[in-house]
């Protein structure tokens, strides 16, 4: 049993983990400043945090702690009292649309923050495995139908280099102060819980809620959907295995398929659905396939849920866990 620190542990892909490390009997400590970058007016953010607390809550081995990763006091404080032997750092400003409404702010929490966690790190002494969730969105355009880990790093906006920057770091501040790394690069992640208004989350509430499910561009765009429980096996494979130290992995579901494709599964569920072409809304990097052999290799990860399966599942969640304006 370890005593491991996640922040932004109340978010999608941290309460997916942290019910993983509970039931592994772990002792955890969330961290979080329960923050929302979506409108008020479309988020259905409250209900999605109770939702994805339930079952935590209670645990005698889960504590929930509210701190700002900006507030590197703060963030000293609480590492150094509860000396963590391990940090999954997940707390971020986690959305690309987001990060370019909001430059600023996106390089304060996902540079800045991650800084302040790394001082964390050092002034406790006692991590001696850091995780830091970086992005597919550090490949930049894809320049190869299938991206493996040494595909060069060449961000075209604003989160892929925050991103980037936070992995150089992760790594400079392991390597001078002796403690193992290991930076995991996931794309497009979708599941129940999701607060931030991603495309899998907008196309299926859309369809739940009778509005049409627009593509752009034809929904031609390859991504690596990946369901959220296997990005979460993945990760809680990086905190337990020798193979993981200091290494990089892209951990995805390993098969790129076109948002046409999906807004298609989604429509099986909902067959009065509409579907609306649009053009393209906003600059993002062409994207494919992650290849996932190296984690395979050394984590043993093997992610098991494509899109036709897990948005069944994500749906089904939706039907009876999800906001009742969802299926009222
Ligand atoms: N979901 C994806 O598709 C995806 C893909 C690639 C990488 N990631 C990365 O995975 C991580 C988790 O993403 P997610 O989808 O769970 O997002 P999320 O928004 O659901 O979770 C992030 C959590 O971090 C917290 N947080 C944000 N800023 C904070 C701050 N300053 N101090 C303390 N807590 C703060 C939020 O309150 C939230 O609970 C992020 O680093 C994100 O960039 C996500």
């Amino acid at each position: 049993m370890s005593k491991i620190l996640i922040t932004g542990g109340c978010g999608f892909i941290g309460s997916h983990l942290a019910r993983i490390l509970c039931a592994q009997k772990h002792e955890l400590l969330l961290l979080d400043a329960y923050l929302n970058y979506i409108s008020p007016f479309i988020s259905h953010y409250q209900h999605f945090l109770k939702a994805r607390m339930a079952g935590l809550l209670d645990r005698p081995n889960v504590r929930i702690e509210r701190g700002d990763i900006r507030v590197q006091k703060r963030i000293q404080q609480i590492m150094t009292e509860w000396r963590p032997d391990a940090v999954v750092h997940l707390a971020a400003l986690p959305s690309a649309k987001e990060a370019t409404l909001y430059p600023t702010e996106a390089l304060q929490i996902n540079v800045d923050g991650t800084l302040s966690v790394l001082e964390g790190v050092r002034a406790a002494g006692s991590v001696k495995r850091f995780i830091f969730a970086s992005s597919s969105f550090v490949y930049g355009h894809f320049k190869s139908a299938e991206a493996d880990e040494t595909h060069p790093t060449d961000p075209i906006d604003v989160y892929g280099g925050t991103k980037l920057t936070g992995e150089i770091l992760t790594k400079s501040y392991a390597k001078a102060h002796g403690f193992e790394y290991t930076i995991v690069r996931p794309s497009a992640v979708y599941g129940f819980g999701d607060a931030n208004r991603r495309v899998s989350q907008i196309l299926i509430e859309n369809a739940m809620t009778g509005k049409s499910l627009v593509l752009h561009e034809g929904g031609k765009s390859r991504i690596d959907f990946t369901y959220a429980a296997d990005l979460a096996d993945g990760l809680a494979r990086c905190l337990e295995r020798p193979g993981a130290a200091n290494e990089i992995f892209n951990l995805t579901r390993g098969r790129a398929r076109e948002v046409r494709e999906f807004a298609l599964e989604v429509k099986r569920h909902f067959p009065h659905a509409r579907i609306e072409e649009r053009p393209s809304d906003a600059a993002r990097p062409e994207r494919g396939t992650l290849s996932i052999a190296k984690a395979r290799e050394l984590l043993g990860y093997a992610p098991s849920v494509d899109i036709e399966s897990g948005i069944a599942s994500y749906v089904a969640d939706l039907k009876e866990r999800g906001p009742r304006e969802l299926v009222s």
